[in-house]
């Protein structure tokens, strides 16, 4: 099965993100034929300083590694190296509706939150994204929650194509976790964790003295029991999914364990769980930042290997659209 999911260059590795999408792809990449990458046109839609993003793309590149992809089992590029994602998403616009463009609610988010740049890129963002898995005739798309709405879309574009032009594109299913879906805030648990709003995540690379700091000031609700109700006890629900998936113990087995131990014992014991795991990353990472010719080989490798399969399917895009 071909797997393929991408992830913007925009901060760092939040446990979120992990939790949801890539400790997926690390799963994934030993069965199947993966394909992985770091979306910077994405994040074009908000403005960059050009000076720092590439190296914000080498830190993401970094940073995916040492969390443990594999180049030798998956296939690692940049987004804006391949054309044929923007060729792609300029021909996939003109069957586009606007009405569903504007529906879509990470949409609706960024323009409100963005009030004063809401450009045509943060609009058009869902058919890029659709152009990014169809390209490679995706069979699956492991992600958290929040993309599942354009996971939808991407489907419904595939078979409206398919019907018009004849079949060209397979419709690729989505992948989520019934547990890590979506990891909600530390600091308020009615809200996801997300990268553009930094007071809200624990990172990946965290140091252990900040991990600490974050997991024992994490909002929790009323009352002592530990139990997992993510309506009624967001908070404390919250920490048993991030332990669960973190220590591979069912949440059954942790509210047993923790029932009435109360709140500071369960967080004091998933601060050492998170500061013990993330050990391995945060040395990789350290080593990698290092090693610059080595990491961008593996993008340069990754470009050429995936470039292949998009020439591929644009060839017979353009016939079947009848271009010249
Ligand atoms: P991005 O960069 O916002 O997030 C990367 C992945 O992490 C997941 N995620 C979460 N999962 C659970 N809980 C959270 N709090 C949480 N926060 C983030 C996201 O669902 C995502 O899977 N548009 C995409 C990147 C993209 C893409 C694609 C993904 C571009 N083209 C094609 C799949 C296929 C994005 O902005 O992800």
């Amino acid at each position: 099965m071909r797997v393929l999911s991408g992830i913007q260059p925009t901060g760092s590795i939040h446990i979120g993100s992990y939790l949801g999408a890539i400790k997926q792809w690390i799963e994934l990449q030993e069965k199947n034929e993966c394909i992985f990458f770091i979306a910077d046109l994405h994040a074009l839609t908000i403005p960059r300083d050009p000076k720092t993003f590439p190296e914000d793309v080498f830190e993401m590149t970094v940073e995916l590694l040492a969390s443990g992809l594999n180049p030798e089992k998956c296939i690692i590029f940049v987004q804006s190296q391949i054309k044929e994602h923007t060729e792609l998403t300029w021909l996939l616009n003109t069957i586009t509706p606007v009405g569903e463009l504007r529906r879509m609610t990470q949409y609706k988010q960024k323009a409100r939150q963005f009030k004063k740049n809401v450009n045509a890129g943060l609009l058009d963002y869902p058919v890029l994204q659709a152009a990014d898995i169809l390209l490679y005739q995706t069979d699956f798309v492991p992600v958290g929650k929040d993309q599942l709405q354009h996971l939808e879309l991407t489907r419904t574009i595939a078979r409206k194509f398919n019907q018009r032009f004849g079949k060209t594109f397979k419709e690729p299913k989505p992948l989520l976790l019934k547990i890590g879906e979506k990891i909600m805030a530390l600091n308020d648990p009615r809200k996801k964790m997300s990268k553009s709003l930094p007071e809200t995540c624990l990172y990946l690379f965290d140091e252990p003295e900040i991990i600490k700091k974050k997991i024992m000031a994490a909002v929790t609700d009323p009352g002592k029991i530990i139990k997992y109700n993510p309506q009624k006890k967001p908070g404390i629900s919250n920490l048993l999914a991030i332990y669960s998936l973190f220590s591979k113990k069912s949440i059954k087995e942790l509210e047993k364990k923790f029932k009435s131990l109360g709140y500071a014992r369960f967080k004091k014991s998933l601060a050492e769980l998170l500061i013990n795991s993330l050990k391995p990353f945060r040395q990789k990472r350290k080593e990698l930042l290092t090693r610059e010719v080595y990491v961008k080989e593996i993008l340069e490798q990754g470009r050429k290997k995936a470039q292949i399969i998009a020439q591929s399917t644009m060839t017979e895009v353009r016939q079947k659209m009848g271009l010249f």
